[in-house]
């Protein structure tokens, strides 16, 4: 049994426990329990008094310990999870019925489970809601574009990729999802957790072996967040090579140039306060187009490897592989040549193709990869060098800390699941942006909005309730101030689309409240239609955090924020207001894709970010 999954249990049994006395019976908790039970007792006696069946019941539990930091979201009910299961498919039962294409559609509603949630046994079964109005796989006229020949595999000519597909993701997308496991009397409790879960410290004494890779602790403030950046570039992190390399002498070397840049001042390309120092960003990026060569693999099978999806809300890591493969000036065919490997392949087709529907078991996916790992590392000599240290992967879905964890450790990874308590390491991983991608022909579409002086709402913000935060956020602003915008799903209608982009098009901020997982691909849009983001979800790293300045155009706001948000926005002096819109439209072109990547646009970010982050993690032998 792996060592990160034994406190998780613990928590579990502990959850189990209450969930026992609440009437509701845990199969796996005398099986456990025998396991367990010196820890057990160890573990309760450290809960705080407050943990009451209530907040159990409630969705939120958060421990910390000295050593790690394990967020246990409560299953809500078997009942309740049920209930949500059937409303989701409730507007769309003609489909639940048509097991090929409900069937298939249905894996993009399989849990979005944090890791802590891994093996509870009933996960909520939602969508990732995510505004989505289209199909979330790329249509096949894109996708065969790229693959030519030979690659029509099984998913090309599933029923998926048919208009009907649209629609279901559309119907349920509207969806009004009933969300009775929290009422509002617990969802007051829910808050109170909250409130109280950042400083719940419970130290679990000595148990190392426990440690593994979970983060020390979470982490809720930018600040804090800075501070960890700041310290593990002064202290190179990655390992020691067992070997040296030509290579690793040219990252020193320019490593020493990115630390005394020249000042860039009055960049036409540049904006500076964007940067947390402009002058260090543009000089990596200078060596980066001078220096950097890449190796792609070549092993790896379609469609999980080399098959990049282009649209919907994973569309980050099929444009990353799509821009890079095609890449002529970064690329070498000569491996020896290389600063970085790059390991193509794709997490949503990883799911997509490997995952068991409803199995709640994701231990194949992971395997694939560690065999992949295991191969490179066999047929080539570039891992063992570092155990991966100069390897790199690029990936969206929601599962891919998971996935790569342990195996593809010491790997830089390129996460929209940026979670600290997930596993993300400031520094050496780098947060990649959820870009929702509508159009795989025009990524560009819809981009700009309203200015700042026509931008009448304060806030908004609409979505479905996933996670345990969203309904607090209804709770406190749904329908009670004209000023705040803020709603559940959409109301259904067939300019809904056109109402959520429109909305962010003329409000001055617009809330991101993190769902089931950290991120959201509301940060990009709101960054594409010139709203503020206004980003609450503790432990998320925002994007390109090493280099971005994210005060400039964005607030980071804690969870326990919410009751007081109209306040805080409030507060924001109007000039501060609009030097924020200026810094966002002028971040903008660095969240954008292209067909043909260009200067500083989200592509060449996200390489130097990987670039960056390699050169001050590196070590010499
Ligand atoms: C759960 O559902 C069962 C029947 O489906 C019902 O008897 C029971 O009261 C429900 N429990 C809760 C907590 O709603
Ligand atoms: C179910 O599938 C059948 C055959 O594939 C199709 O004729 C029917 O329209 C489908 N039902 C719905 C609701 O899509
Ligand atoms: C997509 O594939 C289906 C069947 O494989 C085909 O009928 C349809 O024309 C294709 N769509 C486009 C836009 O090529
Ligand atoms: C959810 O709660 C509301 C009122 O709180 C109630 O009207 C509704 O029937 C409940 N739905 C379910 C599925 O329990
Ligand atoms: C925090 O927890 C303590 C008990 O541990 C409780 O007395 C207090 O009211 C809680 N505070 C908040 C803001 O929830
Ligand atoms: C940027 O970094 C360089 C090198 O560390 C430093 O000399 C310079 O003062 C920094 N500039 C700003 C604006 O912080
Ligand atoms: C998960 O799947 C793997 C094989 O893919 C299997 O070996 C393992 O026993 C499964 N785990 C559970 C809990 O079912
Ligand atoms: C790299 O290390 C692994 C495990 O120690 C070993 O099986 C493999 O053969 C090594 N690769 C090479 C190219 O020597």
């Amino acid at each position: 049994m792996e060592c990160s999954f034994q406190f998780l249990k613990l928590c579990h049994i502990e959850t189990r426990r209450r969930l026992l006395v609440l009437g509701v019976v845990a199969v796996t908790y005398l099986l456990f329990q025998w396991l367990l039970l010196p820890y057990e007792n160890a573990l309760r006696s450290l809960l705080p008094q407050s943990q009451g069946p209530k907040q159990v019941t409630g969705s939120f539990l958060a421990v910390h310990s000295s050593t790690k930091s394990v967020m246990v979201r409560n299953p809500l009910t078997v009942n309740s999870s049920d209930s949500i299961y059937r409303s989701r498919f409730g507007g769309v039962d003609k489909y639940a019925h048509n097991s090929s294409r409900g069937g298939e559609i249905a894996r993009d509603n399989e849990p979005k489970e944090m890791e802590a949630r891994y093996d509870f046994p009933e996960p909520i079964v939602l969508s990732k809601d995510e505004i989505s109005t289209e199909n979330t796989l790329e249509e096949n006229t894109t996708l065969t574009a790229k693959n030519s020949e030979g690659v029509k595999t099984a998913f090309l000519s599933s029923p998926l990729i048919l208009p009907a597909a649209a629609s279901l993701i559309k119907g349920t997308d509207l969806n009004y999802l009933v969300f009775n496991a929290s009422s509002s009397a617990s969802l007051e409790s829910d808050v109170m957790t909250m409130k109280n879960s950042s400083v719940t410290t419970i130290t679990s004494p000595g148990k190392k072996k426990m440690r593994c890779n979970m983060p020390p602790k979470s982490i809720t403030s930018i600040h804090e967040m800075n501070h960890i950046l700041v310290r593990h570039h002064a202290k190179a992190r990655a390992m020691r090579p067992r070997w040296s390399s030509v290579r690793d002498q040219d990252i020193l070397a320019v490593k020493s140039q990115i630390e005394h840049p020249p000042v860039a001042k009055n960049d036409r390309e540049l904006y500076a306060p964007l940067f947390r120092n402009v002058s260090m960003f543009k000089r990596s990026y200078e060596l980066m187009e001078r220096t950097l060569k890449v190796y792609i693999y070549k092993e790896g099978n379609k469609p999980i490897f080399h098959q990049p999806i282009l649209k919907g809300l994973y569309a980050s890591e099929g444009w990353f592989m799509k821009l890079m493969e095609g890449n002529r000036r970064f690329v070498v065919k000569d491996p020896q040549k290389a600063h970085l490997f790059y390991m193509p392949f794709s997490s949503r087709m990883l799911e997509f193709t490997l995952y068991v529907r409803n199995s709640h078991n994701r231990t194949n996916l992971r395997q694939y990869l560690k065999e992949y790992s295991e191969t490179i590392a066999a047929k080539y000599p570039y891992w063992n060098r570092t155990d991966g240290a100069d390897h790199f992967l690029v990936a969206c879905h929601d599962w891919a800390p998971y996935e790569t964890r342990h195996h593809m450790e010491r790997c830089i990874k390129a996460l929209c699941n940026a979670d600290v308590t997930q596993g993300f390491k400031i520094g050496r991983d780098v947060s990649l942006p959820e870009t929702y991608v509508r159009s795989a022909r025009n990524p560009l579409r819809d981009l700009g909005g309203k200015p700042a002086s026509e931008r009448q709402a304060l806030a908004f913000y609409a979505g479905n309730m996933h996670g345990y935060l969203r309904p607090i956020l209804l709770k406190y602003w749904k329908n009670k101030d004209p000023d705040m915008k803020i709603f559940g799903p959409m109301p259904p209608g067939v300019s809904s689309k056109m109402n959520y982009i429109e909305h962010m098009k003329s409000s001055k901020y617009c809330i991101c409240p993190k769902g089931y997982e950290v991120n959201s691909p509301r940060v990009v849009e709101a960054i594409f239609y010139e709203c503020i983001p206004v980003i609450i979800s503790d432990n998320f790293v925002p994007p390109f955090f090493e280099v971005l300045d994210w005060r400039a155009f964005s607030l980071i706001l804690a969870e326990k924020d919410i009751p007081n948000l109209k306040d805080i926005l409030l507060s924001i002096p109007e000039e501060k207001y609009l030097q924020m819109q200026l810094s966002v439209r002028k971040v903008q072109k660095h969240f954008v894709w292209h067909p043909k990547p260009i200067k500083y646009d989200l592509f060449h970010m996200t390489l130097h970010s990987i670039w960056y982050n390699r050169v001050f993690q590196i070590k010499l032998r």
